[in-house]
């Protein structure tokens, strides 16, 4: 498979057309941004780390029925992935009370909560990824009925399927944000990535924060926090 233009540079990644109109090369980058881009950094071998935990966490997602664009792990930080468009939504599901939830529903940290919470976010830099509900989400015809039951129904998949593999590993899954993507065909598959970028993960244990809360927070720690979940999922 031949890399041929680069399509689009994100945040965190760098996407490239191929030879296969089917095919993208994705491309992970150790900047990292927060709070809608204001806060800007790097963190060391964050691209590597993402790129094999995402691709690992994927594999075992399709495992328990959930399609991926996942293709093929090319090398640390590049994967081959299927072509999708990606519907406008960032779609959040929460298990523990944290960050914005908290700070919106004055939530103390840490609270569990009685029953999984899903929540959608427009995908919009310029509005600030503005929360929605399913109405505004038809309104705008940003999915459909049955597009919004399947990515519903994948979100909880994943949540069950993810827990469960974390808790093995004494992580605590607190929440999480993940994407899809429709194929030439239609069908809707879970896209983007599934990383401490992305997740909220703690320690069982401790309560230690492992994951990108400790670079928005300036909590230091930030390479360590990565690659101690990286050994943790790697090693298992
Ligand atoms: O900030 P908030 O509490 O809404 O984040 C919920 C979850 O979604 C966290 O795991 C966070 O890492 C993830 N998230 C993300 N990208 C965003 C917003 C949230 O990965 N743009």
């Amino acid at each position: 498979m031949e890399k041929k233009e680069l399509l689009y540079e994100g945040k965190a990644k760098k996407v490239f057309t191929t030879d296969d109109p089917e095919v993208l090369i994705v491309s992970y980058k150790d900047d990292a941004t927060a709070f809608n881009g204001l806060k800007k950094g790097t963190i060391e071998g964050k691209s590597a780390i993402n790129n094999q935990m995402s691709n690992n966490l994927m594999k075992l997602l399709e495992t328990k029925g959930v399609p991926t664009h996942l293709i093929e792990e090319l090398n640390e930080r590049e994967t081959a992935v299927r072509r999708v468009s990606i519907v406008p939504l960032e779609v959040i599901v929460r298990n523990v009370a944290a960050g914005s939830l908290s700070k919106r529903l004055g939530l103390p940290e840490g609270t569990m909560m009685k029953r999984t919470v899903l929540e959608y976010c427009y995908k919009n830099d310029d509005l600030g990824d503005p929360m929605v509900n399913e109405y505004h989400i038809y309104a705008m015809d940003l999915a459909t009925e049955q597009e919004l039951a399947d990515i519903a129904k994948m979100a909880f998949t994943v949540n069950d399927v993810l827990r469960n593999y974390l808790k093995d590993l004494n992580i605590d899954l607190i929440d999480f944000k993940i994407e899809f993507g429709r194929t030439s065909d239609g069908t809707v598959i879970l896209a983007d990535e599934i990383s401490p970028d992305t997740c909220r993960f703690w320690d069982s244990s401790t309560g230690e924060k492992l994951d990108k809360d400790r670079f928005r927070r300036d909590m230091g720690g930030v390479e360590d926090a990565y690659q101690e979940v990286f050994k943790r999922l790697m090693g298992h």
